[in-house]
């Protein structure tokens, strides 16, 4: 067996990466998350391709989300959380103290498990993030307003009542609510921690039909414990197990031929 020095291997378990596979938007070098002395993320080494969907797939507690959050840095007003290894973005890691986390945040925008609106008027839900930005004008805010709603495929619905309370709206319009939130501030990836788990299944499909229209547009990185969802939205798919990456690449692949037995175990509902 050929010796090769760790750096220069493939990342575990990778397959089916094709040549014309766009430049990785973040990539995570070794990187870890250690809540006190539990490493929840070790040493993982993968990078999310620009403009595709990638999934991160995992039993419950394998790291999934202290992964997604570490790349906007939601994890660092948790005490005792602390990281090592690099997570690149921009060619400079997230965490140097160069980064500024609110333009992070802006440029790597958020969608959480349970829709999470402001108690606040539709319009006042999407303007938040443009006015906190120093956008005052009203008819420039009204347009961003309108953008953002018709790509988060809201606007037809909402258009006559935008100063209507945004908790009226139903689950799955409050999500795509929170989509727009996201938007309204032109980010370049989108974080989704399990965003349909809390909606129906008309409610589901509408948020996957709208992370297949933004696709190509934004970076979009999905935390799903639905191996189904993974496999219809996503372009690449991330398998964790116990904070491990057991397995990453070409999703189509990772659910018909996996490479590695506890992924087609995990696949196959055999665990977790
Ligand atoms: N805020 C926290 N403080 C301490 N430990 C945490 C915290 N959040 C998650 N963990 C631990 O980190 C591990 C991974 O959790 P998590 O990333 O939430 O997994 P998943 O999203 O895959 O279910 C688990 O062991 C969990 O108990
Ligand atoms: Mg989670």
């Amino acid at each position: 067996m050929i010796d090769v020095p760790p750096s220069e291997r493939a990342p575990a378990g990778r397959v089916g990466v094709s040549s014309d596979r766009p430049a990785d938007h973040v990539r995570a070098e070794s990187f870890s998350v250690f809540y006190g002395g539990n490493e929840a993320v070790r040493r993982v080494s993968l990078g999310f391709a620009t403009g595709r969907v990638s999934a991160i797939i995992g039993p419950s507690g394998c790291g999934k989300s202290t992964l997604l959050r570490a790349i906007n840095r939601m994890n660092d007003l948790i005490p005792g959380c602390r990281t090592e290894g690099r997570l690149v973005f921009d060619e400079v890691d997230v965490n140097s103290p160069k980064v500024d986390v609110v333009t992070l945040r802006r440029r790597i925008g958020m969608v959480f498990q349970k829709p999470n609106p402001f108690p606040k008027s539709i319009f006042d839900n999407v303007a938040y993030g443009p006015r906190l930005l120093g956008i005052r004008r009203r008819a420039r805010l009204a347009e961003i307003v309108e953008t953002s709603l018709c790509r988060a495929a809201l606007w037809g619905e909402v258009k006559d009542r935008l100063r209507d309370n945004a908790l009226g709206l139903s689950g799955g319009q409050q999500q795509r609510l929170c989509i727009a939130r996201v938007l309204a501030v032109d980010p370049e990836i989108l974080l989704m921690d399990e965003p349909t788990s809390a909606l129906d299944p008309r409610a589901t499909t509408r948020i996957e039909d709208l992370i297949a229209e933004l696709r190509g547009d934004y970076t979009i990185i999905i935390v799903t414990h639905n191996m189904q969802q993974a496999a219809r939205v996503s372009d690449e798919t991330a398998f964790l197990y116990e904070g491990n990456l057991v397995e990453f690449g070409d999703t189509r692949q990772i659910f018909t031929n996996p490479s590695v037995k506890q992924t087609e175990d995990y696949i196959t509902g055999r665990f977790g």
